[in-house]
């Protein structure tokens, strides 16, 4: 997805091993769709040479502030004048004192210092060793620089090249996109709670087999990821899936449905917003075995009995919570015909005021869905794209019914 199209984004690199990580980043900014103006200090061109990302950015890359390309010989305004926004990865600790004080003795400081305060902001991905990462001195300026404006995307832990282990690695190049995509998106949910039920559930016969279901999870990390991107404080509640956790968001894995009940029940007292994506299964064995269920030769199989499951949402939907309007419950029904009709039932059935209708085996693990938005009024079609694109326009849906109760 082209997440940053039309955007313009001055990529500055000071001197640090994590330079190495900033070539990598370029080239994902613009995979995104963005224009990216590299800007090098000295210590920059000790790790990495201009050459690989004037290559990788298809533009010439800047150093000095005495650069007389530009015919004013001003490329500290110039270039500060179209951003979109200046992300400094990797920012030393040094360099970070430095914007601080507001000195201005090169190009990237200069520029930083320049630009249009207001409508151009400043992003900051810091790269140091863990000792000078949690100095008071950097903390405190970290601190310092935020209450100006500028946005620390935060740190990565993990081996260092100084061969320390601890907090300080720059963010790794899809960690940072991603972050940016979200600084981009407008903050429909600000100040919300949102908690996320996603993929299937697992139900143990015995200690090595159960039953699932083919949810990958996909669409409701998707909605969790948008939801963050749009200012929300989200909570994801996990059934057994290997999917990344999206940027920012709290997540909590269970198995069962007994399990996710239990989560989403410790949770939902904070929430603002539930949104049930999770497919739950409606069955579980009654009695799964504390050793595994051999066959004992006689050719019959072993007979299972089931009892039902929590039905998760419909308890979240009737909790005085939801009743008295401070929870926004959204349920979700994977379907295989008469979609509109069968998600309005379930819409009653379950208690919400917002149900999202979609055709099971056109979404289960498919990175592509469509979606029918269904409420007390009638349906709403979201046409067949990608699961993040709904996701977002599923959230901006969700952030109009808020603002209108
Ligand atoms: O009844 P059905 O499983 O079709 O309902 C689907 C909706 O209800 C989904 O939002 C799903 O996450 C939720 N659900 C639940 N707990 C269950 C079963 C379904 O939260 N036990």
């Amino acid at each position: 997805m082209q997440d940053l199209a039309g955007k313009h984004i001055v990529l500055g690199l000071k001197g640090g091993i994590a330079c190495y990580k900033a070539a990598e980043l370029c080239r994902a900014l613009i995979k995104a769709g963005a224009t990216v103006q590299v800007v090098m200090t000295e210590a920059a061109e000790q790790f990495i040479t201009p050459v690989t990302m004037q290559a990788l950015s298809n533009r010439t890359v800047y150093g000095s502030q005495w650069d007389a390309r530009e015919p004013n010989n001003m490329p500290h305004i110039n270039l500060s004048r179209e951003a979109d926004a200046i992300l400094i990865a990797p920012c030393s600790a040094d360099f970070m004192a430095k914007l601080l004080h507001g000195r201005a003795d090169e190009l990237l400081s200069l520029m930083c210092l320049a630009r249009p305060i207001a409508e151009v902001p400043l992003l900051i991905a810091p790269a140091m060793n863990r000792e000078m990462w949690a100095h008071p001195a950097t903390q405190r300026n970290m601190a310092q620089l935020q209450a100006d404006g500028a946005t620390i995307l935060g740190v990565g832990s993990g081996f260092q090249a100084c061969g320390e282990t601890g907090d300080g690695r720059m963010l790794e190049p899809a960690e940072l996109l991603e972050d940016i995509v979200a600084f981009f998106q407008p903050k429909l949910l600000a100040g919300q709670q949102v908690l996320i039920t996603a993929g299937p559930t697992y139900e143990a016969i015995d200690p090595v087999r159960g039953i699932t279901n083919l949810s990958s999870g996909k669409m409701g990390f998707a909605i969790a990821r948008a939801a963050r991107e749009a200012g929300a404080q989200v909570t994801l509640v996990a059934g057994p899936v290997s999917l990344a956790t999206p940027r920012g968001v709290a997540r909590v894995d269970v198995r069962s449905a007994q399990d996710m009940m239990e989560a989403t029940l410790s949770c939902v007292d904070a929430a603002t917003v539930f949104i049930a994506a999770a497919a739950v299964a409606d069955w579980r064995p009654a009695a799964p075995t504390a050793q595994k269920i051999k066959k004992d030769g006689s050719g019959k199989p072993p007979e299972l009995l089931f009892t039902e499951n929590p039905d998760i949402l419909a308890t979240v939907a009737q909790s005085a919570r939801a009743r008295d309007g401070r929870l926004f419950c959204v349920g979700f029904a994977a379907e295989s015909h008469d979609l509109a009709a069968h998600s309005q039932a379930k819409r009653k059935r379950k208690g919400v005021p917002l149900l999202v209708g979609n055709i099971g085996p056109a979404t289960f693990g498919q990175d592509d869905n469509a979606l029918l938005l269904v409420d007390a009024a009638g349906t709403r079609e979201i046409p067949r794209g990608p699961k993040l694109a709904l996701a977002r326009l599923l959230v901006s849906d969700i952030a109009r019914r808020l603002k209108s109760t």
